[in-house]
């Protein structure tokens, strides 16, 4: 077991309270928090809030079948760098992640990595293409609590009324990657002012928000949880409002990038600003930190999308979509944003916690007892990302060169420090 140690001088952030206490930690659970704690190991948190570690809803692992891209190991340690005690592996690996053998490798390795808890989600159709249903009771006995066919929508409304009534029962939260795939042929960017002028095929908001209206209307009639994946656009946080308003069990998470950035940036033909859902106008920026304010968008999800250079380095047209985004995640979201604390760790953990059903370990207060799955974090100190700096084994960061406001120190995972002063431990 590891030695006990104790983060001195961080202000614990707390649900119900904030407050300066240091935190004593042995054999993976918090022993006492208070004033003047002592033990041999002591890590300095002056200067930083302390609170239950990140929870990603939303990681791209690839592995298995693009380990050249990220390996559950890389992906692990990114992860850690920004403050994730756990994260959600999207199913888009090859094989997919529809069958129990994949599902138990991906936690496994996961468990080998130690950095983390890998948490797979499962695939709604087999293979992810839409087609045929996976046993999702089968997979739920695993221990999988969230579904999804992420990195395409589910196009067939009776398969997704079906899968959502089997859902209903079963207890679990089918994830809509939201996009109407007819609209969206060939698009490389938001269909606005900026792809017409620029002639290039665009993905226009519609498409987005014709799936997340359709879903709405079949969580109506099924009962069951569904979570929205990335939404970009005004019009879909207007309908998430209302579903909410009506009491429907809906949950919504936006991601960094959506938040921070805009289609102008693609004016470049850069490829490292092309992701799916795109990013969208100042307009929509707005209305997503509304969606924020007033606790229409529940979570902060990264959509860590690492693509090895030989394919993501291609013109507009052929790049695959998508961005890192673990180890940036809080700078971008304190930088870009007007957040409290609490509302960061909230967004960040305790709100996804409870959404993949993970707070018998994560996203629980700071209290004597509770298990050590702890982040800590400061919004204050400025840093430069350098995509060479970054541990991802893939480079594709947007924000190369930009600063950012917020940083974390130390990430403690099952009561192991596996994040001191801003390195990776193992
Ligand atoms: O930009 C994206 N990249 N969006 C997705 O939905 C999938 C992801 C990926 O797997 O690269």
């Amino acid at each position: 077991m590891n030695a006990p140690f104790v983060i001195k001088g961080a202000t614990i952030v707390n649900p119900d309270a904030m407050f300066v206490a240091d935190v004593a930690i042995s054999n993976g659970i918090i022993t006492a928090v208070g004033e003047a704690l002592e033990a041999d190991l002591v890590l300095d948190g002056t200067g930083c809030y302390l609170s239950s570690g990140f929870v990603d809803l939303h990681t791209h692992l690839r592995e298995p079948g693009k380990e050249e891209a990220e390996t559950i190991e890389s992906g692990s340690r990114a992860a850690a760098l920004g403050g994730y005690t756990a994260v959600v592996a999207m199913p888009n690996t090859d094989p997919a992640q529809d069958n129990v053998a994949t599902v138990r490798f991906v936690r496994d390795q996961g468990v080998k990595a130690g950095l983390c808890e890998v948490v797979p989600s499962g695939c709604i159709t087999i293979g992810r293409l839409g087609k045929q249903m996976v046993p999702y009771a089968r997979l739920a006995e695993e221990g999988v609590t969230l579904f999804t066919d992420d990195g395409t929508g589910v196009q067939d409304a009776l398969l997704m009324q079906r899968a959502l009534a089997i859902a209903a029962q079963l207890g679990v939260t089918m994830a809509q990657h939201c996009e109407v795939a007819s609209m969206t042929k060939g698009a490389v960017m938001h269909d606005g002012e900026c792809c017409s002028s620029m002639g290039v095929p665009g993905w226009p908001s519609e498409a987005e928000e014709k799936m997340v209206q359709r879903d709405i209307g079949l969580v109506r009639s099924t009962g069951a949880k569904m979570h929205f994946l990335h939404l970009s656009t005004a019009g879909s946080v207007s309908l998430v409002r209302a579903a909410k308003a009506e009491g429907l069990p809906i949950t919504a998470e936006v991601t960094p990038h959506h938040l921070a950035l805009h289609d102008e940036l693609l004016r470049s033909f850069d490829p490292v600003f092309k992701v799916n859902p795109p990013l969208r106008t100042a307009e929509d920026i707005e209305a997503l930190k509304a969606g924020i304010a007033d606790g229409t968008i529940d979570a902060v999800a990264t959509d860590h999308a690492p693509h090895a250079g030989h394919t993501k380095e291609q013109p507009l047209d052929v790049a695959p979509p998508g961005m890192l985004g673990l180890e940036t995640a809080l700078g971008v979201l304190n930088t870009a944003t007007v957040v409290s604390p609490q509302q960061i760790a909230s967004l960040m953990s305790w709100a996804p916690a409870r959404i993949a059903e993970l707070t018998e370990r994560h996203g629980r207060s700071i209290a004597v007892g509770e298990p050590a799955n702890i982040a800590v974090w400061d919004t204050t100190s400025v840093w430069t990302v350098s995509r060479d700096n970054l541990s991802s084994k893939s480079r594709n960061t947007p924000y190369h060169g930009m600063d950012l406001r917020g940083r974390v120190r130390h990430t403690i995972f099952n009561g192991e420090i596996v994040v001191r002063d801003g390195k990776a431990l193992k």
